[in-house]
């Protein structure tokens, strides 16, 4: 019964593919930075394709966040207003930091022979690192609080909210976000 009430709560909010294309980006980012010059081009490579993964499933979090989820607690449980302000504007703050992340790696794919392993590598690295535990905690955090929110809904509130989500991922609009009954 407990692990049946935890496997529903974790399923709220979590977005299991964005965790897993988090995890994936920050191992190649460790490759590129302590792997050898023969190697940098090839993990280069792996990085920025990560990376494009890792920002499509960003982009279907927020987008199944902002168009139904927040929408839904703001309507249906009006004290989480404050909360998902916070997290809109993480989101965006999120968009800055992935600019900046896309900008390094394109400046290091214009002389990786030069910069190899140098200043923009490591510049790579560490806001890799930075932008890597932000997703982190905001998706901890809004998981942490929005299915306490989840949790106050009536049976029939979370079925339309889960309708609504389903309905959003089938049309295609949102692949990679997860949402298991
Ligand atoms: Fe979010």
């Amino acid at each position: 019964m407990k692990t049946h009430k935890k496997r529903e709560q974790f399923e709220l909010c979590n977005d299991e593919a964005l965790t897993r294309s988090v995890g994936e980006w920050e191992g190649w980012l460790k490759k590129l930075r302590y792997e050898g010059r023969a190697w940098f081009e090839g993990n280069l490579s792996s990085v920025r394709a990560r990376f494009m993964d890792f920002q499509d499933k960003l982009r279907s979090h927020f987008q199944v966040e902002e168009s139904i989820i927040f929408p839904f607690f703001r309507r249906h449980i009006p004290r989480t207003d404050a909360p998902v302000d916070l997290f809109s504007s993480e989101h965006r703050e999120i968009m800055v930091l992935m600019r900046t992340v896309m900008e390094i790696i394109r400046t290091v794919e214009l002389s990786p022979a030069l910069l190899c392993p140098g200043q923009e590598t490591v510049r790579l690295s560490e806001m890799g690192v930075y932008l890597t535990s932000y997703v982190r905690h905001h998706l901890a955090v809004e998981n942490a609080i929005l299915k306490k929110a989840w949790g106050e809904l009536r049976s029939c509130e979370k079925e339309a909210l889960r309708n609504l989500v389903e309905a959003k991922v089938a049309k295609g609009k949102a692949g990679g976000v997860s949402w298991k009954r």
